[in-house]
């Protein structure tokens, strides 16, 4: 592709900016520091994730970065010391793509939204990482305890960026339900368009099944607020169909995921991909490479996918997985990535299906009605209630400790809780998530 299309494919891309209604009736892909690379946000988005959310960058971790645009693929980048990108995007995913931040301080804040306003749709407070990385320097969940500060920040970033930009807060519940519904007020109150929560209190494991039957009341309360502000649920969906069970549930405008999309980027569709040794894992290699996205961080986010079995034979997925856990680089792999398409046709074919949608939106979640599934273990109007299926988050949260780390030799550390998608070394989430 050459530059002078990338640069129409943004100039097609022009949508109005995000309002509340943009954040409502959609399954969305939730912010994953490493695992919410730009490919697997452009999967998503290909199978029917309304918006994107991108890692939890921290303030000042892209205050000094130097913005780098590839010139065959588009693709943005923001390089850090040592030449590391801690963020990258791309014109494409511009309308659907919500940047998070990490922060403590209102300044350092707006001063971290305004260097990536022009290549994002919106930008998020992180106000729920429970990690001693975040949490020390007052960010993440500190700000719970701290909702002044909190609304401080969220009212600096909507006073100081331009009104195009969106602003939103992802927060955990809180102990009691009266707490928590207390600061949604007033982070509705600061103007916001969306706020997210996690059903998960800052304690809880991650292992520890999601609240969700907390949300609705938190829901009914927002709304009745009389505030244009959309509620997203997060926390323990497996996909489209669960999406709605929850979405019967709790009221919410829109369900968030982002473990089960770790494993499988398409569980947005109604019709996931099975077999992912033959049907995402080629095509993701072709447009990571495409992409240029750092071989360490595709092999580390093809490491997580795990999808279910049709007609592979376990052999041969065993030899793909194999394959590119020896492989060192995009070269090695080049026999799994072969195929009929190139990364520039995989490209081109997320490009015309993202175009498509100003006449052919995503599917979308139906409001509050849940009706008979064929697919048999979802859900129905009558067990929207019951009790959710068994999940317990990544299967193999210990594959996250021992993935392939990027270089790091000669890297420098970053200030004490700098995250950044390509930080791979200081990304907290990637040691401990929720
Ligand atoms: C690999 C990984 C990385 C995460 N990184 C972030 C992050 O950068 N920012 C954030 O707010 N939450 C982060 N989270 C938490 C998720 O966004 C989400 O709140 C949590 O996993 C619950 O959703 P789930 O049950 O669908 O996994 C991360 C989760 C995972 C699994």
């Amino acid at each position: 592709m050459s530059p002078s299309s990338a640069e129409r494919s943004t100039k097609r891309q022009k949508i109005d900016a995000l309002t509340p209604e943009s954040y409502r009736n959609g399954v969305m892909l939730a912010p994953m520091v490493r695992s919410g690379a730009l490919p697997t946000r452009l999967f998503a988005l290909k199978h029917g994730a309304k918006l994107v959310w991108g890692p939890e960058v921290v303030d000042r971790a892209i205050l000094h970065a130097t913005r780098v645009v590839e010139p065959i693929s588009g693709t943005i980048k923001y390089m850090g010391q040592q030449d590391k990108a801690i963020f990258t995007c791309h014109p494409i995913e511009k309308p659907y793509f919500i940047y998070q931040i990490g922060s403590a301080s209102p300044g350092l804040a707006v001063q971290a939204a305004k260097i990536v306003m022009d290549d994002v749709a919106g930008v998020e407070l992180n106000c729920g990482c429970p990690k001693p990385f975040s949490t020390s320097g007052g960010m993440g969940a500190a700000l719970l305890s701290t909702p002044d500060l909190l609304c401080s920040i969220l009212e600096a970033l909507r006073r100081e960026l331009p009104a195009h930009i969106s602003v939103s807060a992802k927060i955990r519940l809180l102990s009691t339900q009266e707490e928590t519904k207390k600061l949604v007020e007033r982070i509705v109150n600061t103007g916001v368009n969306c706020v997210t929560i996690h059903c998960r209190t800052r304690s809880m494991r991650k292992t520890e099944p999601a609240r969700i039957e907390r949300m609705k009341e938190i829901v009914d309360f927002v709304h009745g607020l009389g505030k244009d502000v959309a509620v997203i649920q997060n926390g323990d969906c497996i996909g489209y169909e669960d999406a709605r069970r929850i979405r019967a549930i709790t009221g919410a405008d829109s369900v968030m995921i982002a473990t089960a999309a770790e494993s499988n980027p398409s569980i947005f569709s109604s019709k996931p991909l099975a077999d992912l040794e033959e049907n995402l894992i080629p095509s993701y290699l072709r447009l990571a490479k495409f992409l240029d996205n750092h071989w360490s961080l595709t092999k580390f986010c093809l490491g997580q996918f795990k999808g279910t079995r049709d007609k592979s034979t376990k052999a041969a997925n065993k030899a793909v997985r194999q394959a590119i856990v020896r492989a060192r680089s995009y070269a090695e792999v080049e026999s799994i990535a072969s195929g009929q398409l190139t990364g520039e046709d995989e490209f081109r074919e997320i490009e015309h299906a993202l175009a498509s949608r100003v006449h052919r939106p995503p599917l979308c979640l139906p409001a509050n009605v849940v009706e008979s599934s064929s697919s048999g273990s979802q859900s129905t109007s009558n067990d929207a209630m019951a009790t959710p299926p068994e999940w317990r988050g990544n299967p193999e949260p210990e594959r996250v400790y021992d993935a392939p780390k990027m270089p790091v030799s000669g890297l420098v550390p970053p200030p004490a809780g700098v995250t950044g998608e390509d930080l791979a070394p200081s990304a907290s989430w990637m040691c401990n998530i929720k």
